[in-house]
């Protein structure tokens, strides 16, 4: 009798804790790429056709909206994936591109033309683990055109020389 209680208990405690977990797991799951991410960065400023890109291969790290892969938690793999991601949205939050300067978005969009014709951004390290962000070449074309139409934008060519 006293065993059937204790099997009993351990049930209910099994179940709250599977509930609790559940629970959890949705938090946690919000920022994971797809549409809903992909929403926010087109909120954010950016074209329909370069806010899938970006949300695939860029805004884990580069943005408010990361998600957190099993991985996440084995040790040395999350310290280093932690640090990245830590860095990479220091530097660059794609969540923010609506505020930032004029001139602070003509240098992460020269970066971002170079980061992308040295194939450097996603990491290799990153993408070595979610072969899924890494750019094809054909996405990686296709947001190098936007940055060099939206730094055309910035810049217009027809404006006079500063004299001096
Ligand atoms: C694994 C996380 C991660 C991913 C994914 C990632 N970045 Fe980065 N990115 C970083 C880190 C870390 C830095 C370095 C920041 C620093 O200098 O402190 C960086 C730097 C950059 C720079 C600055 C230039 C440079 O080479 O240092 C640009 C531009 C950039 N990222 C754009 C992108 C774009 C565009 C994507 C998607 C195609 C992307 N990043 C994906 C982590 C990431």
């Amino acid at each position: 009798m006293k065993e059937m209680m204790r099997t009993r208990w351990r049930i209910v405690w099994a179940a709250a804790m599977l509930f609790l977990f559940t629970g959890a797991g949705l938090v946690f799951t919000f920022g994971t790429r797809g549409p809903s991410r992909t929403a926010a960065l087109i909120a954010s400023g950016f074209s329909p056709k370069v806010a899938p890109i970006l949300d695939q291969s860029c805004a884990d790290c580069h943005s408010s909206l990361s998600h957190r892969p099993w991985y996440r938690n084995l040790p040395v793999i999350s310290g280093v994936i932690a640090d990245d991601e830590g860095r990479g949205k220091r530097f660059l939050d794609l969540t923010m591109w609506k505020q930032y300067s004029r001139g602070r978005k003509i240098g992460f969009l020269t970066s971002m033309e170079s980061a992308l014709d040295h194939s450097e951004m996603p990491p290799q390290r990153y993408w070595i683990l979610h072969p899924d962000a890494k750019l094809s070449s054909q996405d990686s074309a296709s947001l190098r055109q936007w940055a060099v139409d939206q730094l055309h934008g910035l810049r217009p060519v027809n404006r006079r020389p500063v004299s001096n």
